[in-house]
């Protein structure tokens, strides 16, 4: 059996940047690596995924958005993670059944003991060898996500959610607006409630999180993924 390694961590908090380069350092080390990521990870999940990200005019409640998750995680486990296992290859898999816990349990609130039972039900009662925990204050995380999207979005876009959140940090500062500021601070609450979520699962279950500082740079952060994977060696 191969190793079962997850990333997990709000949005911005580095777990694509690390899965890549941990995947490098096993690889060069001769490993058999599979990297793979939730929602998407097969042919089922990349349909569910298109439905959970490009929302459109569509509404997606809560409860509806919880199965559609253990949808995706169900045939991912079954039809990818299982087999590679099986196979003697080391699964590095960006987000997990403690993602759902974070999101939809803490973060929206719904009952976190039916999610745990939906959780062992899609994942096989699958659990992971190890759980890398990138923790980064909520502010610094989403400007990253926000940098990153901007990379890809048009400039005209890119402008406009520029100058509207410049807007935003300045009314917070004079303390104006707060009518209009409403739906940041639930974003920003929503968020809050994600990391002190995925804090206390790893409070929980120290023998298999171990929690990185996700605001050190790239390379700190890389050498202390590395430390916890020898580890596993
Ligand atoms: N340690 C770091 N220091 C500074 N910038 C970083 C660091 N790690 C990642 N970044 C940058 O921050 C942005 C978000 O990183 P990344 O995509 O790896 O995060 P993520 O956890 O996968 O986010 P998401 O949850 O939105 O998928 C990227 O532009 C990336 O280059
Ligand atoms: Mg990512």
């Amino acid at each position: 059996m191969g190793k079962f390694v997850t990333f997990e961590g709000g949005e911005g908090s580095g777990k694509t940047t690390q899965i890549k380069l941990a995947a490098d350092w096993l690889r060069e080390r001769g490993i058999p690596v599979l990297e793979t990521a939730e929602p998407g990870g097969t042919p089922l999940g990349r349909k569910i995924r298109e439905i959970l990200l490009n929302r459109g005019s569509c509404a997606i409640g809560a409860e509806a958005e919880l199965l559609l998750f253990a949808a995706d995680r169900a045939q991912h486990v079954r039809e990818t993670i299982l087999p590679a296992l099986a196979e003697g290859q080391w699964v590095l898999c960006d987000r997990f059944a403690d993602a759902t816990l974070a999101y939809q349990g803490f973060g929206r609130r719904l009952d976190a003991a039916f999610i745990r039972t939906l959780n062992d039900f899609s994942t096989c009662s699958l659990k992971p060898d190890l759980t890398l925990l990138f923790d980064l204050p909520v502010e610094a995380g989403l400007e990253r996500a926000k940098k990153r999207t901007a990379g890809i979005k048009p400039k005209a876009a890119e402008d406009r959610f520029e100058r509207e959140d410049k807007e935003l940090y300045k009314s917070i500062r004079d303390g104006r607006q707060t009518q209009l500021l409403l739906p940041y601070f639930k974003s920003f609450l929503f968020h809050g409630r994600i990391r002190e979520g995925y804090l206390s699962l790893a409070a929980e279950e120290p023998e298999r999180f171990r929690i990185i500082n996700g605001a050190a740079d790239i390379e700190t952060v890389r050498r202390e993924v590395c430390h916890h994977l020898t580890a596993l060696l």
